[in-house]
C-alpha cells in the first residue's frame, strides 16, 4: 500500500452544516483540509474568505492546506498563516516575482507550494523545485469542483517526478480536480503523493468510508 496524503477539499462541503462536515474529516483518515481560496479574478468563481477559513480552522484538527487561486498572493501571506494555513500554494500563473513569494511563504513558517494550471509545463518548476515543499497540479481548470479529469495529468505527473529526482529535491505531488477511485490509483502509480477530492469525498453516500477507500489506494 502506497502511503498517499488525502486532502478532502472544503469547497465541495455543505457550508451550511460546516462545523459537521469538519469534523467528519477529523474522524476521518484524511490527512490534510484542502482550502480552496477563489477571487473572481484569477478564476472566474468566488468561494470563501478569512472568516470562513477561520471558522473551519476552528473546529479542525488535521493541517490546512491552502490553494490560493487568487491574484497578488503575496498580498495576503501573513493573514493565510494568522487564519491557520500549514501550507500555502500560489499559482505559478499569478505571480511575477515567484521566488520570493516562495520565500515570503516560508518566512512565515508554512511550507510553500506551487499550483500549477494544466497548460503549465513541467520544466518551468525546474528553477525553483528546491526552494518548494508541493506541487499543487491541477488535473481540471481551476475555479470549480466536480469537473472531468484531464487525462495529459498522468504524463505530467511522470515528468514532475523525475524533475525532483533529477535534482535530489523533497517536494510532494499533489494531484487536485477528478480524482477518484479511478483516476486515484493510476495518479499514485505515476508517483503522486497526496490527493485532493472535493466531489467524489463529498457526493458520496458515506464520505468517512470513501475518504478510506482513497487511502488504501
Ligand atoms: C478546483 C479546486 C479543487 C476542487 C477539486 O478549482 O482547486 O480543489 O475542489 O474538486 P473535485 O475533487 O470535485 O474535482
Ligand atoms: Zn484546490
Amino acid at each position: 500500500m502506497a502511503n498517499v496524503l488525502i486532502a478532502p477539499s472544503v469547497l465541495s462541503a455543505d457550508f451550511g452544516n460546516l462545523e459537521r462536515d469538519v469534523k467528519m474529516i477529523n474522524s476521518s483518515k484524511a490527512d490534510w483540509f484542502h482550502i480552496d481560496i477563489m477571487d473572481g479574478v484569477f478564476v472566474p468563481n468566488i468561494s470563501f474568505g478569512f472568516p470562513v477559513m477561520q471558522a473551519i480552522n476552528k473546529h479542525a484538527s488535521k493541517p490546512l492546506d491552502v490553494h490560493l487561486m487568487i491574484v497578488n498572493p503575496e498580498k495576503y501571506i501573513q493573514t493565510f498563516k494568522d487564519s491557520g494555513a500549514a501550507n500555502i500554494s500560489v499559482h505559478y500563473e499569478a505571480c511575477t516575482h515567484l521566488h520570493r513569494t516562495i520565500y515570503q511563504i516560508k518566512d512565515v513558517g508554512c511550507k510553500a507550494g506551487i499550483a500549477i494550471n494544466p497548460h503549465t509545463p513541467i520544466h518551468l518548476l525546474k528553477d525553483v523545485i528546491k526552494d518548494i515543499d508541493l506541487v499543487c497540479m491541477m488535473s481540471v481548470n481551476p475555479g470549480f469542483g466536480g469537473q472531468k479529469f484531464i487525462e495529459h495529468t498522468y504524463q505530467k505527473v511522470r515528468d514532475l517526478k523525475q524533475l525532483i529526482q533529477e535534482n535530489n529535491a523533497e517536494v510532494l505531488i499533489e494531484i487536485d480536480g477528478g480524482v477518484n477511485e479511478v483516476t486515484g490509483p493510476k495518479l499514485i502509480a505515476a508517483g503522486a503523493d497526496v490527493l485532493v477530492a472535493g466531489n467524489f469525498v463529498f457526493s458520496s453516500k458515506d464520505p468517512v468510508a470513501t475518504i478510506e477507500q482513497l487511502k488504501n489506494i
